[in-house]
């Protein structure tokens, strides 16, 4: 269950430090975009040196490592570097193929030297085909647990230049949540919000992302990462009109009925289902808020 993932550069060990105590649920030290072409061997070996000093008894986000693509000269040497055991997951840009994340498991496991090595992989999906083919792509691969929407790349794909909260990326929200589904995966996690200055632009499109079945988002700033938690957490209204419409629905099951009422609106079974998720996930996210005071916030997963 993480709301809000920042990307941080992996030549950055500033940003890389800052990024661990910025309150986000899960940070990425990023060897891709983030990094220019020149750094590219500097920010690796950084990385690793930087995974080696992180107090891990420490309360820490969960950690992830976006590698290179598969069709750089970088994917392979990534692969048999970054690999550390307390990294949660290791996302792969761009892929297209189920060949690309066969290829970075077994790179992974051979690094970790252990075939039950505990990891997940989760691929960024950035093109309309890969869009498309996403429960194909990810058919029979345990370690994925969600798709993350590669938002730009996809739109410089469809020659689209994106709003604040406009219609560009409805289509590619709604698509690859459903395919999500399809797939037997987690909800996916929604693209990078460029503006950082802009609070606005980052609550709108955190309406659109939520009201089309993503879960999550990638920040670039710190600054974007309250905003996003926030989205991703149920409300005290929320959890309010949750308690109602479970009491509603319990006070007409007892009535021998079906559906009910509250707030004016009918109760029945599977708005009675989204009302527990709700209360669910208010309890995972003070769980995790009284884990980043006391203790380990890494790990866990669904929503
Ligand atoms: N992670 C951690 N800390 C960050 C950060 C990030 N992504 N972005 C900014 N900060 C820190 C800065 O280090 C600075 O702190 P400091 O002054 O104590 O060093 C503070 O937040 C304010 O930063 P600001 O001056 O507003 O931004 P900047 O010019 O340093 O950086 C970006 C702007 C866009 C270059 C930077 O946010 C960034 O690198 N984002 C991630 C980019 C990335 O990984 N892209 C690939 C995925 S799309
Ligand atoms: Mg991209």
């Amino acid at each position: 269950m993480y709301r809000s993932y920042l990307f941080t550069p992996a030549s950055d060990t500033r940003k890389m430090e800052k990024g661990l105590a910025s309150g986000a649920d899960a940070i990425i030290f990023d060897l891709e975009d983030g990094v220019a072409p020149s750094h590219k061997d500097a920010a690796r070996a950084n990385l690793v040196a930087f995974l080696e000093s992180i107090d891990w008894g420490q309360p820490h986000p969960a950690v992830f490592v976006r590698v290179n693509g598969a069709m750089t000269p970088w994917f392979h040497k990534d692969l048999e570097a970054v690999y550390h055991p307390r990294v949660t997951g290791y996302m792969v840009p761009k892929v297209e193929s189920r060949e690309t994340l066969a290829t970075a498991e077994a790179a992974l496991l051979r690094a970790a030297g252990s075939a039950d090595a505990d990891f997940e992989l989760i691929p960024f999906v950035e093109s309309a085909s890969a869009l498309w083919h996403l429960p194909a792509i990810v058919q029979g691969q345990r370690r994925v647990t969600r798709a993350i929407l590669g938002g730009e790349d996809l739109a410089t794909e469809l020659g689209i230049r994106p709003l604040p909260g406009g219609l560009s990326y409805v289509v590619p929200r709604g698509l690859l949540a459903l395919l999500s589904r399809v797939a037997g995966l987690e909800p996916p996690v929604d693209t990078v919000y460029a503006a950082f200055g802009d609070e606005q632009g980052l609550r709108a499109e955190l309406r659109q992302a939520k009201e089309l079945g993503c879960f999550g988002k990638l920040a670039i700033h710190p600054v974007q990462i309250e905003a996003i938690n926030e989205a991703f957490a149920p409300s005290d209204d929320d959890v309010a009109w949750a308690r109602r419409v479970l009491d509603a629905f319990d006070v007409s099951l007892a009535e021998g009925r079906g559906a009910g009422k509250a707030d004016g609106a009918m109760v029945e079974k599977p708005i009675a289902e989204r009302a527990r998720r709700i209360l669910a996930l208010a309890d995972a996210v003070a769980a995790r808020q009284r884990g980043s005071a006391g203790g380990n916030v890494e790990g866990g997963s669904g929503t």
